[in-house]
């Protein structure tokens, strides 16, 4: 087999910081791709990513030039959030296939649902990395529930640090893993902006909290960011036969089944966060060809901006917010915090 039949994806990674350096390491952990460019205006984050892992590619400063030259079947985007939008399009009328994106999704609900309507009309897989799901604590505990080893699943508490988006992202998808992906069904928000925050050019809130109700009936209340945090960031889910508390990474803190003391949970060792990142680059290649949604698929990273552009709007409009979300046409929170809107 030649170099060419061993990596028959040209990929290439967008945005050379903190997520590009791990995006590299699960191209590399995965081992079928030939990452034939790396880009980055600052240069030097580019090549110290090449040479920490060991890569031959082109280093390039912008995203354009590289598409017109490199041509690449698939492209990683570690980039700010309000870049995303853009590189997608980008990408896209590039001809690219197969995008995994940074979370959140955008920085607005409309740009979120753009990038869902491009998506559907590409047919291009797009993934957006919520790559704790694969952590092997998480995967054991939706086995569990699946099993019905909790019973049926009552409440959930859900907690994260501060920035309703750019870190509730990640609680919400935690519990739309757990729940089965059921859609919202109403949301009640509020919050405190005494203090707010800033993570990657999005503003928010220094708090937020709130009740989201599922299709189901299922409801979860949550804090995230401000005091008495019991739990920093994850979920505990109450169900009719026990219930645990589970972090980001997969760590349970405790789990429970009320009618067997003696049981113990018993998820897989090793270190939570080694490893996923393979599994992200695996599940946008693997999924399209075996026919299923990709586990981080664009329709779920959709379903979870959602609850959240919703919690934002509640917040504006001071009322509770039935989904699905409708005439809300940019980030409520950037007007409660008084910004200019684009
Ligand atoms: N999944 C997670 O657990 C997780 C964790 C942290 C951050 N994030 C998300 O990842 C995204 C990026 O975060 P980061 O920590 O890697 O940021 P970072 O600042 O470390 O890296 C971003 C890089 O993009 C480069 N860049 C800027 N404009 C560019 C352009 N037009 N083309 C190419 N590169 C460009 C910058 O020079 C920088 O090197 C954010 O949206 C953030 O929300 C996700």
């Amino acid at each position: 087999m030649g170099p060419m039949a061993e990596h028959s994806v040209r990929m290439a990674i967008v945005g050379c910081g903190g997520r590009g350096r791990e995006f590299a390491k699960g191209v590399v952990a995965d081992g079928r791709c030939e990452v034939v460019a790396l880009v980055d205006p600052a240069r030097d984050r580019a090549e110290a990513v090449a040479k920490e892992f060991g890569l031959r590619s082109g280093v390039y400063a912008d995203l354009e030039a590289m598409l017109k030259t490199e041509r690449p079947d698939a492209v990683c985007l570690a980039l700010w959030t309000r870049l995303h939008l853009p590189a997608i399009e980008r990408c896209l009328d590039a001809g690219v296939r197969t995008i995994l994106c940074e979370k959140p999704m955008a920085e607005t609900w409309p740009k979120c649902r753009r990038i869902g309507d491009l998506a559907e009309r590409s047919g291009a897989t797009i993934t957006f990395c919520h790559q704790r799901r694969f952590a092997p604590g998480n995967r054991y505990l939706r086995r569990l529930l699946r099993d019905g080893v909790f019973g049926e699943v009552l409440r959930l508490d859900l907690y994260s640090p501060p920035h309703l988006l750019d870190c509730g992202t990640h609680t919400v998808d935690q519990a739309l893993s757990f729940l089965g992906e059921i859609p919202g069904k109403w949301v009640l928000g509020g919050c405190d902006l005494s203090k707010t925050v800033n993570y990657f050019d999005v503003p928010a809130e220094g708090t937020a909290v709130g009740v989201v109700v599922f299709e189901n009936g299922v409801r979860a209340q949550l804090q995230f960011g401000g005091p008495d945090l019991d739990l920093w960031g994850g979920v505990r889910l109450h169900g009719t036969r026990g219930f645990f508390e589970v972090l980001w990474d997969g760590e349970i803190q405790r789990a429970v089944v009320y009618d067997d003391p003696s049981w113990k949970p018993e998820p897989p060792e090793g270190d939570p966060r080694e490893d996923v990142m393979r599994h992200v680059v695996a599940d946008a290649l693997d999924a399209p060809a075996k026919g299923e949604e990709p586990e981080l698929s664009w329709q779920k990273a959709l379903r979870a901006a959602e609850i959240l552009f919703a919690l934002y709007e509640s917040m504006r409009r001071r009322e509770r917010v039935e989904l699905p979300l409708t005439n809300v046409n940019d980030n409520p929170m950037f007007e409660l915090l008084g910004l200019e809107q684009d």
